[in-house]
């Protein structure tokens, strides 16, 4: 089996036995506390401006997948919102996909 070497970020080591969940659920909130002062300064409606781009597309996935409470984020809370009102998102949503159980999609 491979190993992941120990690697030290902000004080926190992150040794060879830390499960990639483990991983994900440090990161995430990382990710989205480093995000959220950027697409507050460049968000129009979307997270760059009135137009949907490239950073909304990637901003449900992360959203969805940090399982956190994104009150905290008060940009990335709104642009949520406002992109699962849009159709596009709302069927690509990862609940949504074709191997969804119909009762997950929403
Ligand atoms: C994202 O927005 C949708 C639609 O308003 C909402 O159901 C969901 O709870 C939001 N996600 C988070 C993490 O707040």
């Amino acid at each position: 089996m491979q190993q992941v070497p120990a690697v030290q970020i902000d004080g926190i080591t992150l040794s060879q036995s830390l499960s990639p969940m483990m991983l994900l659920s440090w990161l995430m909130p990382l990710c989205l506390s480093a995000l959220e002062p950027i697409w507050k300064e460049t968000a129009g409606k979307y997270c760059v401006g009135d137009e949907i781009s490239m950073a909304d597309i990637c901003l449900i996935p992360q959203v969805y997948n940090a399982e956190l409470d994104v009150d905290q984020f008060p940009t990335i809370k709104r642009l949520n919102q406002t992109l699962l009102k849009v159709d596009a998102f709302k069927e690509s949503h990862p609940s949504c996909q074709l191997d969804t159980p119909a009762e997950i999609c929403t």
